[in-house]
């Protein structure tokens, strides 16, 4: 059974993260959202609060499991039986850093993986940070986030 690990921070799930979700979930049997939990990393929202924001939006998706981990990467990913890390690539920046975080995870995790995604190009300019700079200032977000989290993330943007 092929499992694949899409980690990221999630922090807010964006558009742009749940068509990653949707177009990877066809490519293996069983796909792992695995949250970030990172203390060096100031996050917005809360682990829990990232958690379910991605449970959310994934409901109805049969072979999408959201997690969490800490550590390194490799190590959980190897815990769970995944074969394969699955990175969205939104630009050449994206794709530079990711490249030399590949042949780090493959040097670090032995057989494993990394699969590359070109995010759909009409998601290509949201990011996350970006998301959380206008819900901040009280914009438009329904372009760059999921329908099922908007109202959550501007109550709890400026708390
Ligand atoms: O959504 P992000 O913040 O770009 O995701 C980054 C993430 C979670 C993929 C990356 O920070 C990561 O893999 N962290 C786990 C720690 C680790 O394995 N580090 C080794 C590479 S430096």
């Amino acid at each position: 059974m092929s499992v694949w690990v899409y980690p990221g921070s999630f922090d807010p799930v964006t558009l742009g993260h749940m068509d990653i979700i949707r177009r990877a979930s066809v490519l293996c049997d069983k796909l792992v959202v695995a949250a970030l939990h990172n203390t060096s990393k100031n996050s917005r929202f809360t682990l829990q609060e990232r958690t379910d924001m991605l449970r959310t939006c994934t409901q109805g998706m049969p072979n999408v499991q959201v997690e969490s981990f800490g550590g390194l990467l490799v190590d959980f990913a190897h815990q769970i039986g995944a074969q394969a890390l699955i990175k969205g690539v939104r630009n050449g920046t994206d794709f530079d850093l990711e490249l030399q975080l590949a042949f780090l995870n493959a040097r670090i995790g032995g057989d494993l993986e990394t699969v590359f995604l070109p995010t759909g190009a009409q998601y290509a300019w949201i990011s996350s940070t970006y998301a959380r700079e206008i819900a901040t200032l009280g914009g438009d977000l329904r372009a760059l986030l999921p329908s099922q989290i908007i109202d959550f993330v501007k109550a709890n943007i400026n708390r």
